[in-house]
């Protein structure tokens, strides 16, 4: 077996020769964030694939952020090392679902998250991330909206707008499943810690939080506080930058059950592979690409936090 060190040499050589740019997501193992071009969250990776002058983007996260970085950038070809890498919430919602739903709320504007498939998205009027999604909202001046697929996303967008919001029933089950009992749990350990959640976690959780934040939005949270200690209310991986960009400072993970198996197939071998053979491809279908980059080039019109 090659060590981490070799197959991240094959890598980097590789991605040059084939001009290819490694994407991650701050979930993603430490040993594909360290070899990654640009590590961030959804909309900072999507916005990064849109501007790459790369011809393959390699993306290491799961299927949804691999389709969302084909709509906005169908010349290129999309590569993700591992095709079943996928995401429970946006399971949660077909495009059928969501036509019926519409057909519950006439006339009412959809927004969804980009946890979603292209087909969804397709079937939206605008896209939005745990970044912006009070701001898409407000943005649509709409006295209701329909918000999928991600009820607890939805119910903490609701806590800031006047506007009805209509949610789906769909949820992460790795941000859903942490109770306030291990919330608490945790601030009892660490009294003089800054709670930091992430938008997913349930609405008590988010009620105890210090923060609501993206990833990107705690990393950088992280950066610009004087604070010593954290406690970090989402998955695991964020760690990983958190403690690498603030040597200093401490975080403990608000529950260490917090793993995405999904978002942890990704490993060197398997890059190396895909970039190889240059497969698994994900390419969206033109006719749905067509409509879900309307709904995710109209996010990108809207003011991030
Ligand atoms: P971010 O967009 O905040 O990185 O979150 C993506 C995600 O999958 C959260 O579970
Ligand atoms: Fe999907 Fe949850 Fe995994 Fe994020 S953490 S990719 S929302 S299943």
């Amino acid at each position: 077996m090659k060590s981490a060190k070799e197959l991240t040499r094959q890598i980097r050589e590789l991605a040059k020769k084939k001009n290819a740019i490694i994407l991650a997501h701050n979930y993603q193992i430490s040993e594909v964030q360290d070899l990654a071009d640009l590590t961030g969250d959804s909309l900072a990776l999507s916005i990064q694939a849109s501007k790459t002058d790369a011809d393959i983007i390699v993306f290491c996260g799961v299927h949804f952020m691999a389709e969302a970085a084909s709509i906005v950038c169908p010349d290129k070809k999309v590569i993700i090392p591992v095709e079943d890498a996928g995401c429970a919430m946006a399971d949660m919602l077909t495009a059928q679902q969501l036509r019926q739903f519409k057909k519950e709320h006439p006339g009412v504007p959809v927004v969804t998250y980009v946890n979603s498939s292209a087909e969804v998205k397709a079937e939206s009027d605008i896209c939005c991330t745990s970044a912006n999604a009070i701001q898409v909202v407000k943005w649509t001046r709409a006295p209701e909206v329909i918000m999928t697929p991600d009820k607890n996303l939805a119910a903490w967008v609701r806590r800031h707008t006047d506007q009805i919001v209509h949610a789906w029933n769909g949820y992460c089950p790795i941000h859903d499943e942490l109770t306030v009992e291990a919330v608490k749990h945790a601030m009892t350990e660490h009294p003089d810690a800054v709670l930091m959640a992430h938008p997913e976690c349930p609405e008590e959780v988010l009620e105890l939080a210090h923060v609501v934040r993206s990833t990107s939005g705690m990393l950088k949270y992280a950066a610009e506080t004087d604070y010593e200690e954290y406690i970090v209310a989402t998955e695991v991986g964020l760690l990983h930058p958190l403690k690498k960009q603030n040597p200093d400072k401490k975080f403990y993970p608000a529950s260490t059950e917090m793993i995405c198996k999904d978002m942890k197939k990704t490993g060197l071998q398997q890059i190396l592979n895909a970039l190889e053979n240059e497969e698994p491809v994900v390419k969206v279908e033109e006719k749905i690409r067509e409509k879900a980059f309307k709904a995710v080039e109209r996010m990108m019109q809207v003011p991030r936090d």
